[in-house]
């Protein structure tokens, strides 16, 4: 997972659907209203964790792909930062020097673990906090799939863009579902063609994505210590979609 074109390609295909949909806006609050030694569950590339860096933001990341840990320090090198970064899987390895005053998980990397596999993760960052830590994560619900809109078992066309050298790079997606799981599963093919259209590579990956209502996102928060401080939907702070795609919820540590 995230290896090769995956973990190349993966900045490019976010920042393309960027616009007024960066999670950016609500890290930047949640850090401001949580202050103290933070970590970045699933940190990638540094898309994220880079730029709060830059902001003086106190953020380490945990990563287990070398391929996104590579990225990230070419990245870090370029904007001359130094981020602390622990190559480590997330479901193995959980020993640090101290504890966190909060964690972050976005861009919906706690969908990719096992409902028994996010509950494990989020009892052992609960054991790692502060009395008074907080937690952000962010989660979607793919709706086309569920209601069909996006056939099953079909190659969809998933994202097509230019690189600023001029190569062509896309993305399919093939899906099937289990709603009574509520369990996604996903294939997708990678290809990136040089500019004069001679030389393709390509990459296959697979993923299994688990979705979350509300209700069960906080019984999951519950059962591992975390109590349920706030939701936002779509990053919208403003007003509750009740048919929102994207959510993210604050936690505490400790009941308020
Ligand atoms: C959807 S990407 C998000 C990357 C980054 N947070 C961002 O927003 O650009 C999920 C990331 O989590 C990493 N990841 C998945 N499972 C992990 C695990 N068990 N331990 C550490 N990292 C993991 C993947 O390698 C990938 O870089």
């Amino acid at each position: 997972m995230y290896q090769s074109l995956e973990a190349e390609l993966h900045d490019h295909f976010w920042n393309s659907e960027e616009d007024n949909t960066s999670e950016l806006p609500l890290l930047q609050t949640f850090l401001k209203e949580h202050p103290g030694k933070t970590l970045e569950i699933g940190c990638g590339s540094g898309r994220l964790l880079l730029p709060l860096i830059a902001e003086g933001f106190d953020v380490e990341g945990m990563e287990f792909s070398q391929d996104m840990i590579q990225l990230l320090e070419t990245s870090a090198k370029e904007q001359l930062l130094t981020p602390k970064v622990h190559h480590a899987d997330a479901l193995e390895i959980f020993d640090f020097e101290h504890k966190f005053h909060s964690f972050l998980i976005p861009a919906f990397t706690i969908q990719l673990f096992s409902r028994g596999q996010a509950h494990d993760l989020l009892k052992r960052l609960h054991d790692s906090a502060e009395k008074s830590a907080s937690l952000y994560l962010t989660t979607f619900i793919p709706w086309a799939e569920i209601t069909g809109e996006l056939e099953e078992d079909e190659w969809h066309l998933d994202k097509e863009i230019t690189l600023p050298n001029h190569s062509a790079a896309r993305c399919e997606t093939l899906h099937t579902i289990d709603r009574l799981n509520q369990t996604l599963h996903r294939r997708h093919r990678y290809s990136l063609t040089s500019s004069n259209g001679m030389d393709t590579r390509t990459h296959k990956s697979e993923q299994v994505i688990r979705y979350y209502g509300l209700p069960e996102l906080t019984l999951l928060l519950e059962k591992s210590g975390w109590h349920l401080e706030n939701v936002i939907t779509d990053l919208d702070p403003g007003m509750l979609h009740p048919n929102a795609h994207l959510l993210t919820i604050t936690a505490s540590a400790e009941p308020s």
